[in-house]
């Protein structure tokens, strides 16, 4: 009995492992990496892809896989110095020719004027959006003593991730 317990104990132990490497394989090697295509769908020449703080690290990489993978782009930083340079690194990275377009606003501040940047974006087809700042640092008491005004910025029909 007691060898029967352990044999079935081995084996839903066994089946455990066999399931967490099953897993790892199908995530890193196997699983379809298109996803992204339904967001193609621009109406005009190109669907937009939004990705606020771009400048470096995750946001600039997922800029410039979105550029090569036939998005064009509206890119966010906080040092207009900085985003010229990477538009123009951008531009040159890929030969998909889409546009890419800039905004600049330090999400530390809440005086930004989002009325006058959405306006710049008016009638693009902007069907993705990365909120990459939406984690970083933010000075929260200037939001907890003076909340800014919400906006809408983009078409109700996006993908934001
Ligand atoms: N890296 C990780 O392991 C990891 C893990 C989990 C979650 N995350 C999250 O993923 C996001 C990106 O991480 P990362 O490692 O790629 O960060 P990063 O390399 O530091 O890049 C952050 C980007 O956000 C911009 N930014 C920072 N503060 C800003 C502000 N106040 N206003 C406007 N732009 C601002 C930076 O612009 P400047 O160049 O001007 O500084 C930069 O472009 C963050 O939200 C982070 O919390 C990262």
């Amino acid at each position: 009995m007691q060898d029967l317990l352990s044999s079935v104990i081995g084996f839903l132990f066994c089946l455990y492992h066999l399931k967490s490497f099953l897993d790892f394989i199908w995530f890193y090697f196997l699983r379809p990496t298109d996803g992204y295509k339904k967001y193609l769908t621009g109406t005009g020449p190109r669907s937009y892809a939004l990705i606020t703080g771009a400048m470096d690290g995750i946001g600039k990489a997922l800029a410039r896989e979105l550029y090569d993978k036939g998005f064009s782009l509206i890119i966010h930083g906080r040092n207009e110095e900085k985003i010229l340079s990477v538009v123009d690194e951008l531009r040159d990275s890929s030969p998909s020719g889409g546009d890419v377009r800039y905004f600049v606003a330090d999400a530390n501040r809440h005086d930004v004027d989002f009325e006058g940047i959405a306006k710049r974006f008016e009638g693009l087809d902007i069907t993705l959006m990365v909120n990459n700042v939406g984690g970083v640092r933010i000075r929260l008491e200037r939001y907890i003593l003076a909340p800014p005004p919400r906006t809408q910025l983009i078409p109700e029909r996006f993908a934001s991730v």
